[in-house]
């Protein structure tokens, strides 16, 4: 199965599906192209050192022309999957179509808390604290046109400890649940594993 890497930053989301491709834990995947949203993005060093194509798409610097550039490319690839991997954006509405059910995005939280427009990066963790909730975690999820509402594919959590902060409960959750659900997703859906009925998703045994 052939895949694009959507990132905007760190890029330690897209080490993990790297680190799990090369040890052999995640089979029949190859990243054929990460996308980054912008230059400075800290995930096309990550790219260049795994010996992996690399390429900026700026929604910022393509305005109108975003949506069909992106689109172009990914049919250019002939990619399979789609992986939004630390993605701060948002896709335009003819790639989202054009790739329904093909497009998984990480998001830092339990979906339906904490997520949304602007509930991005460090923002879901500190509203996760400011309610004060004892679990938090991350979900992997198809993307369909609105911000984090897509079919859930996985879900997992850690405790929250009373002495977290933002911080320390963003590392966890990265390491701890991100790091684990999105390479097992992707592994999923490369074994056919994975179907939508009724905007649900059924994992077969
Ligand atoms: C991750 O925590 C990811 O879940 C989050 O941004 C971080 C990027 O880290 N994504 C979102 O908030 C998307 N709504 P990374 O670049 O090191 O993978």
């Amino acid at each position: 199965m052939k895949i694009a890497v959507f990132v905007s930053g760190g890029g330690t989301n897209l080490q993990a599906i790297i680190d799990k491709i090369q040890s052999g834990e995640i089979k029949n995947v190859e990243i054929s192209e990460v996308i980054a949203s912008n230059d400075k993005a800290y995930a096309i060093e990550r790219a260049k050192n795994a010996g992996i194509p690399s390429k900026v798409i700026s929604k910022r610097e393509l305005g109108d022309a975003y949506d069909d550039t992106t689109l172009q490319e990914l049919d250019h690839l002939g990619v399979d999957l789609v992986v939004l991997a630390g993605f701060l954006s948002m896709l335009g509405p003819k790639t989202v179509a054009a790739y329904a059910n093909r497009i998984i995005n990480i998001h830092p939280a339990l979906i339906p808390a904490f997520c949304g427009k602007g509930m991005y990066g460090i923002r879901p963790h500190e509203a996760a604290l400011a309610k004060g909730v004892k679990v938090s975690g991350a979900t992997v999820h198809f993307v369909n046109e609105n911000y984090d509402e897509g079919p859930i594919i996985l879900q997992k959590t850690v405790e929250v400890q009373q002495d977290d902060t933002p911080e320390t409960l963003q590392k966890r959750i990265m390491v701890e649940c991100e790091q684990v659900i999105l390479p097992k997703a992707i592994q999923l859906i490369a074994d056919g594993k994975i179907e939508v009925v009724n905007n649900l998703v059924r994992v077969k045994p």
